[in-house]
């Protein structure tokens, strides 16, 4: 595998994260019109599951930084006719592609692409990982807080099926913040002990939610989506009751009243959209890396 890659924040130093969210934090300042220098920059862009952020920020950076793009058609590619990833992958890298992006329904699907030489970057593997995901949550908090240490982190919801609670644990306790998951008790998951989110909301300095990923399977046990939000949700009330400095984030999409009551999701405290500016700046940081480059110099 192609050093370069970004496959899992399992595979990360703190050095890699903190480099990373520089490099974001530049391409929003001194470094806002930089772009690959290079004569091709070809990525093809591959989605398995459906995406608007995570397809659409990572086309943008590509965009931004010269690259060419291929947005692969992966419903009408000869996967549909029994190909492997490994081989559409291969004959895409003899093709001239000079980097992946991928999301796939399966974990560690890139398990399977060893013997691709140019870099993968993994944009989300079933339940598995989402670095790119958990680098612009990082992001978000570093810039609210200025630090990535000691923060209160809790993370509420669909637990069991959430790749994005899986990245930010790894990555947020390698960091030295304390992170801890709350929601329905059927939705635990072994590692993750469940918590009292009325508790847990308290101290808490990030309070995130996440969706309901019902394409994995996941049911509200006979309860209508308002008392999910009653029970398990961001409610107004629950909303009233965070620190004063604390902030709302959501990876998104989100069921506006179902895991976030409609009018918190722009609220004073919501970082929601701000993390969907961040995405773009990571995923040029991501490329950036990819394609060899150093960290940034500060100008
Ligand atoms: N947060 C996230 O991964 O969103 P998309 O599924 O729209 O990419």
């Amino acid at each position: 595998m192609n050093k370069n890659s970004l496959l899992s924040m399992r595979d990360l130093t703190k050095e890699d994260i903190m480099n990373i969210l520089n490099d974001a934090l530049l391409f929003d300042d001194c470094y806002r019109d930089w772009q690959l220098p290079l004569k091709k920059a070809l990525v093809a862009n591959l989605f398995f599951e459906a995406s608007t952020r995570t397809h659409y920020s990572f086309e943008s950076a590509e965009l931004q930084l010269g690259c060419k793009v291929a947005d692969v058609q992966t419903s009408v590619s000869s996967i549909t006719k029994g190909e492997t990833l490994y081989d559409t992958i291969r004959t895409l890298e003899e093709h001239g592609y000079d980097a992946f992006v991928i999301r796939h329904s399966e974990d560690e699907y890139y398990k399977q692409l060893e013997g691709v030489k140019v870099p993968i970057l993994n944009a989300g593997d079933g339940k598995g990982d989402h670095p790119t995901q958990c680098l612009l949550d990082l992001l978000t908090m570093y810039q609210e807080f200025g630090t990535l240490e000691g923060l209160n982190v809790v993370i509420c919801g669909d637990i069991a099926h959430s790749r994005v609670a899986a990245s930010n644990k790894t990555a947020l306790e390698l960091l030295g913040s304390t992170v801890r998951f709350s929601g329905p008790k059927f939705w635990e998951r072994e590692g993750y002990p469940i918590i009292d989110f009325d508790e847990a909301i308290k101290d808490a300095d990030v309070v995130m939610m996440l969706r309901i990923q019902r394409e994995r399977g996941a049911k509200l046990e006979a309860m209508s989506d308002s008392e999910y939000l009653e029970t398990y949700g961001l409610s107004k009330a629950r909303y009233a009751r965070m620190k004063k400095n604390a902030i709302v984030m959501h990876p998104a999409p989100f069921n506006r009243n179902v895991e976030i009551d409609t009018d918190l999701v722009e609220a004073e405290k919501s970082r929601i959209f701000k993390q969907m500016a961040n995405g773009v700046l990571v995923r040029k940081a991501v490329l950036k890396r990819a394609f060899g480059f150093a960290p940034f110099e500060v100008k």
